[in-house]
């Protein structure tokens, strides 16, 4: 019998009871693939490398790829981690052993971009006080007229990061018909012009947004990159937005800002600490508005991720590189591009 493509998906694809953990994520392009077979993985955290030995590509939800779960035989390709997060996956590891580490920013983009807009339309039209004081019937409607919304055109949105979301974010704005500004080291000077954003330094996104968003990734660099000194260059009515990792922001600064109402409000789907505190101060705030991290997870979202995956795997089986490669180093390394001719002789480009 003709050797297979052997795909794995992590355990926690599945729940106890057996049942798909998300079954937005259709399976079914990749059991119907020709030449493919695919196994749900016994649920193990860090996964172990003897239970990849048969296979040529992990598909991974939240367990952990660690230096342990390289197999030995040398046989895996890929390692799909489902979203963008690979802070679970050694990266190192990967590639040292040849393996491409493979993320979906096509699953996400549209859907963080949705969650940006989603806050700045709560935030600014006062959704969650409006929806209170609905609730307190006569009392609640007396009060609306203090709670006028803010209109957007003409106001300034800033994004930290025009990457895949960020610039995402900026296409669904266009028609708000609002003022485009952004700060990226690493701009696409291209797009930027192209979207209309005019490109400005940190400081000046914080003094001169109605609304702030961070679409950058976390890194050593960035850190802590929203801190008290920044948030201070902030105009009182801005509002102040993170879809994109909580340790970005120092959370102290940014609750001490809000409590003493010198920014107008905040969105956050990302905290420091995830789950937070019982306790934490910025859980009791009127002007936030909360998500735990999930405020992008949609049908559409999870069921994009599992295509750009299956999309991936696919790509690999036929010896094509697959897109979102994370540890690219690995694509000119002579033991993959070894796999990659052997694939596409096993299998067709
Ligand atoms: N909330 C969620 O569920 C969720 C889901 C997906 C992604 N995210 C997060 O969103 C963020 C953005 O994702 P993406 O797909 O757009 O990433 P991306 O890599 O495509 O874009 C990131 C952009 O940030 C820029 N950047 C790097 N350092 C910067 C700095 N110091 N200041 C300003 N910009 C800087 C880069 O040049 C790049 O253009 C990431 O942190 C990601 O983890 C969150």
């Amino acid at each position: 019998m003709a050797a297979k493509f052997r795909v794995a998906l992590s355990g926690d694809f599945k729940k106890a009871d057996g049942s798909p953990t998300y079954p937005d994520f259709d399976l079914k392009p990749l059991k119907g693939a020709p030449g493919v077979e695919m196994e749900f993985l016994e649920s193990a955290n860090p996964i172990r490398g003897e239970q990849l030995e048969d296979f040529d590509a992990l598909i991974l939800l939240a367990h952990r790829f660690a230096k342990e779960s390289v197999p030995l035989g040398g046989r895996l390709a890929a390692v799909a981690r489902f979203g963008v997060g690979y802070d679970t996956v050694d990266v190192d590891a990967c590639t040292e052993a040849g393996i491409a580490l493979v993320i979906t920013p096509d699953g996400v983009r549209r859907p963080v971009a949705v969650s940006i807009m989603t806050f700045i339309l709560a935030l600014t039209g006062k959704m969650m006080i409006k929806d209170k004081l609905t609730r307190e019937a006569a009392g609640g409607f007396a009060r609306r007229s203090d709670h006028m919304g803010v209109g957007l055109v003409g106001r300034t949105l800033a994004s930290l990061g025009i990457g895949n979301i960020g610039a995402e974010l900026f296409r669904l704005a266009k028609p708000f018909e609002m003022k485009f500004i952004a700060h990226d080291p690493y701009a696409d000077k291209k797009l930027a012009a192209e979207l209309g954003i005019e490109l400005v330094s940190l400081e000046d996104a914080f003094r001169r947004a109605d609304i702030l968003s961070v679409s950058c990734p976390l890194t050593s660099e960035t850190r802590h990159l929203v801190n008290a000194e920044r948030l201070a260059l902030m105009k009182p009515a801005a509002f102040f937005i993170n879809t994109a990792r909580g340790p970005i922001v120092d959370q102290k600064a940014l609750t001490k800002v809000l409590q003493e109402r010198k920014i107008a409000g905040a969105g956050l789907d990302v905290l420091e600490k995830e789950p937070p505190d019982p306790d934490d101060p910025i859980l009791t705030l009127d002007n936030v508005i909360l998500a735990p991290h999930a405020l992008c997870w949609t049908d559409q979202c999870f069921a994009g991720n599992g295509a750009a995956d299956v999309k991936a795997v696919l790509d690999v089986q036929h010896g094509r590189e697959p897109r979102g490669v994370v540890n690219k180093v690995v694509l000119s390394s002579p033991i993959w591009q070894r796999r990659l001719v052997k694939l596409r002789e096993q299998f067709g480009a």
